[in-house]
């Protein structure tokens, strides 16, 4: 019998894909390439967060229901417990979508650049990804968005709104427009949501082709992974099918709970990050040199006029970790900055000023 090579094993979508990547733990740098929260927990939180740790069974399997986090969630969100899927961070429940609607000869559309685990995904499933490029200031092409979706016919078409990595966002009244249009599931990803202070969870009564999806890495519990959708009962049953028994650990689950009940302190970190990120975009602003662009979210993509990988080897040699995008189609020369405290964003824009000395 024919043995085969071993990378012939490996489908050739996989082959072809470039991993995601994420920046190794540097505690020397100011990391600002991750759009995460800046604030720790406080202490009165981390004890009570201790003391509930404490009471996890850990030789027991976690709640496959999550029963508590996703009654605290469908309260806050005023849906139905059943309206929820949660997921091991939002990238999850992405695969599990995709997983449960698309099949070979699918076909999954998004306005790009946008969040690449979009394609990452589909494309490791087998499926077609149809970029829809954005306009020349990251405006959604909206003739050119439904003439795609009338000649490609999307099962599934992802609106990261504020998107990731523009900042930009849409309108209610595009949103409804490309829902009025779109042959399959509408998923519009919030995960960015608390910074722009607004929903399509409200649309979900009468859209029940939209899902929303959000994240709680964004808000200051990303070590947590914890991620969630709300759609319509029907399709939620059936992606609970898919979804793999206690894919949120015990851990996890609890510590969300707890945390969850203290939204004083996740909205002042909102509101903290929102005021800052005010101030970032009114330096960069008046800095020769940078074309920054609009953001509702956490962080601020720009562009540079001198090389982007010089600016960012600069910034990073004065110990301040932006993202680089350059590479990705449309963003040459463009870095993205998360929001951080203020003291970590003066850092930033002191290395920013010096490297484009
Ligand atoms: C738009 C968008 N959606 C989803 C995610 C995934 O978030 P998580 O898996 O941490 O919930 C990210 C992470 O960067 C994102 O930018």
């Amino acid at each position: 019998m024919k043995t085969l090579r071993l990378l012939d094993l490996v489908k050739p979508e996989v082959l072809s894909l470039t991993a995601y990547r994420a920046e190794e733990r540097r505690p020397d740098l100011v990391k600002l390439d991750a759009n995460e929260s800046p604030f720790p927990l406080p202490e009165e939180l981390r004890q009570e967060l201790r003391y509930a740790l404490d009471q996890v069974a850990v030789h027991r399997y976690p709640d496959p229901k999550e029963d508590r986090l996703r009654s605290v969630l469908a309260v806050q969100l005023q849906v139905a417990p059943g309206a929820l899927v949660l997921g091991n961070g939002s990238d999850e429940l992405i695969q599990l979508l995709l997983l449960a609607t698309s099949g070979p000869g699918t076909t999954i559309l998004a306005p790009v650049p946008t969040f690449s685990m979009y394609e990452l995904i589909a494309r490791a499933q087998g499926l077609r990804f149809e970029g829809v490029p954005l306009g020349s200031r990251f405006e959604l092409d909206m003739p050119r968005l439904i003439e795609t979706i009338e000649r490609r016919n999307p099962k599934v078409i992802f609106l990261a709104t504020p998107n990731n990595p523009t900042g930009g966002v849409l309108s209610e009244a595009e949103m409804c427009k490309i829902l009025a249009v779109a042959p399959g599931l509408v998923v519009v990803d919030e995960a960015y949501g608390p910074y722009a202070g607004r929903t399509m969870l409200p649309h979900l009564v009468d859209q029940e082709r939209l899902v929303i999806l959000s994240s709680l890495s964004k808000i200051g519990l990303a070590g947590l992974r914890i991620g969630y959708l709300v759609a319509h009962p029907a399709l939620t049953a059936e992606l609970e099918k898919v979804r793999l028994p206690f894919n949120l650990n015990a851990f996890s689950q609890v510590a969300a709970a707890v945390l969850l009940n203290h939204q004083e302190w996740i909205d002042a970190s909102v509101r903290e990050v929102v005021r800052e990120r005010t101030r970032v975009m009114d330096r960069l602003v008046a800095l020769p040199g940078v074309e920054p662009f609009p953001s509702a979210a956490n962080f601020i993509l720009f562009r540079t006029t001198l090389p982007g990988n010089d600016v960012f080897e600069a910034v990073l040699g004065q110990g301040v970790l932006v993202r680089n995008l350059g590479s990705v189609p449309g963003l040459q020369n463009c870095l993205r900055v998360t929001v951080g405290t203020d003291a970590e964003n003066d850092r930033f824009l002191d290395a920013l000023t010096k490297a484009l000395r």
